[in-house]
C-alpha cells in the first residue's frame, strides 16, 4: 500500500478522519510521541494495528479522546463510573500526557484492550491530535507508531522509517514536544499506581490527590524472565504491571550503554570506552544531557534513531538523577541499554 503524506490543514485532517472511520490506519503527532491511530471501536481496524506494528496482541492500546464527554461511553457505569480521584486528575492534567485506566464498557472491543476488562484512556493536548479526533468523530486507539521493540517515533520521518507502505497515511508535523510516552496511572485498585512513568510525575499526582501514589521500583530494573501480565495481583497494594512494560523496548541497532559519574568520571569512562570501540573499528557516539530530563526526553528517541541511520555501533549515554521526570526518562534509557550501566 502507498502511505499518503498529509499536512495539518483542515482538508487533510478531514481526509485522515475519513480514513480512520473507514477502518484505515493513520499516524499522527501527539505531544508525547507519534501515535498509530485506528477506530478504537472497530475490532478489525485495531487488529490491523497489531499487524502493522508486529505487536503482540496481549499488549493493550491507549484510546484517545478529544473531550471529557467522549469518556463516558467507554467506561463501565458511564458518568457514574467516574471516581472522584479520576475526576481530579482529569480536571488538573487533561488534556496532557496522562493516561488513566478505567473498567471498560462493553462497546470497547476486547482486541483494543488486549483482552483485559480495563481500558486505557488519554486526552492529548496536541492541537493536531485533537482536531483529528474531532474530525474522526470516534475515539482513536493509538499505540506509539513504531515497529514493535524500536524507539518510539517523534517525527514523521521516524514514523516512515518503520511504517512506510504498511499504513494508509501519516500526518506530517513536528510537535512531539515531550518526546517520551504518557504516564499511565491505574486508579482501579485501592491505591493509585503508576504503571508507566512519564512527564506527569509521581510528585505531581500526589500533590493533586493529596495522598501517596505508588510505582514499582522495578521500573528501573531488568524484568525477570517469568514475568507475565497476571503477575503481582495481590492485596498488599501491589498492582499488576502494564502489559507493555514486559516487552523489549526502545532498542536501536547500536549497542547502548549508560555511564554514571560526575563530569570528570563520565568523561574518562566515555573516552576510554569510545577509544576501545574505535580500536575495534567501531563508530561510537557520546550523549550527555547534563542531567536535564526535559531535554533528554525530547531528544533521546530521535537521537537513537539518527545514530542508527548514521551507522553507529555504540552509544554511550550519561545517566540522569532518578528524581521527578528524571525517573521516567531513566526508565526509557535503561530499557534502551538493556539495563547495562557502567558504574
Ligand atoms: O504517549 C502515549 O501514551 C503514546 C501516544 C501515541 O499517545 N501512546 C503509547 O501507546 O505509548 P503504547 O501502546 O506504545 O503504550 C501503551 C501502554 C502499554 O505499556 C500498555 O501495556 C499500557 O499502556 N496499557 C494500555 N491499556 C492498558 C490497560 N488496560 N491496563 C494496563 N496497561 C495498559
Ligand atoms: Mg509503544
Amino acid at each position: 500500500m502507498e502511505t499518503l503524506r498529509l499536512s495539518t490543514n483542515e482538508g487533510d485532517l478531514i481526509l485522515a478522519g475519513e480514513i480512520i472511520r473507514s477502518g484505515g490506519l493513520v499516524a499522527f503527532p501527539t505531544e508525547t510521541v507519534y501515535g498509530l491511530g485506528a477506530d478504537a471501536l472497530n475490532a478489525e481496524a485495531v487488529a490491523s494495528v497489531y499487524r502493522a506494528k508486529g505487536r503482540p496482541s496481549d499488549n493493550p492500546m491507549i484510546v484517545h479522546i478529544a473531550d471529557v464527554s467522549d469518556l463516558y461511553a467507554l467506561i463501565d457505569g458511564g458518568m457514574k463510573g467516574l471516581s472522584d480521584e479520576a475526576s481530579k486528575l482529569m480536571m488538573n492534567l487533561w488534556p496532557g500526557p496522562l493516561t488513566l485506566i478505567f473498567k471498560k464498557a462493553d462497546i470497547v472491543p476486547d482486541v483494543t484492550t488486549g483482552g483485559l476488562d480495563t481500558v486505557a484512556i488519554r486526552m492529548p493536548s496536541n492541537p493536531t491530535a485533537r482536531r483529528l479526533i474531532k474530525f474522526t468523530g470516534r475515539p482513536i486507539a493509538a499505540p506509539s507508531a513504531n515497529r514493535s521493540g524500536r524507539p518510539s517515533p517523534t517525527t514523521a520521518y521516524d514514523v516512515l522509517e518503520d511504517m512506510d507502505g504498511r499504513i494508509d497515511a501519516v500526518v506530517i508535523s513536528d510537535q512531539c514536544d515531550v518526546g517520551i510516552e504518557s504516564t499511565v496511572v491505574d486508579l482501579t485498585g485501592s491505591i493509585p499506581y503508576i504503571l508507566r512513568p512519564g512527564a506527569v510525575t509521581k510528585e505531581k499526582l500526589e500533590r493533586i490527590l493529596k495522598r501517596a501514589v505508588l510505582y514499582d521500583k522495578s521500573l528501573l530494573e531488568k524484568p525477570s524472565a517469568e514475568e507475565s501480565p497476571e503477575d503481582g495481583v495481590a492485596d498488599n497494594g501491589f498492582r499488576p504491571k502494564s502489559p507493555g512494560m514486559k516487552y523489549t523496548h526502545y532498542s536501536p541497532k547500536a549497542t547502548v550503554r549508560l555511564i554514571e559519574g560526575d563530569d570528570n568520571e563520565f568523561r574518562e569512562k566515555a573516552m576510554k570506552l569510545g577509544l576501545e570501540a574505535r580500536e575495534k573499528g567501531q563508530k561510537a557516539a557520546i550523549l550527555d544531557y547534563n542531567n536535564d530530563p526535559g531535554k533528554a526526553a525530547h531528544k533521546l528517541f530521535a537521537e537513537l534513531r539518527e545514530l542508527d541511520r548514521q551507522g553507529y555501533d555504540l552509544v554511550l549515554i550519561r545517566t540522569l538523577n532518578e528524581e521527578g521526570f528524571g525517573f521516567s526518562v531513566m526508565n526509557r534509557m535503561l530499557k534502551s541499554a538493556g539495563y547495562d550501566v557502567v558504574k
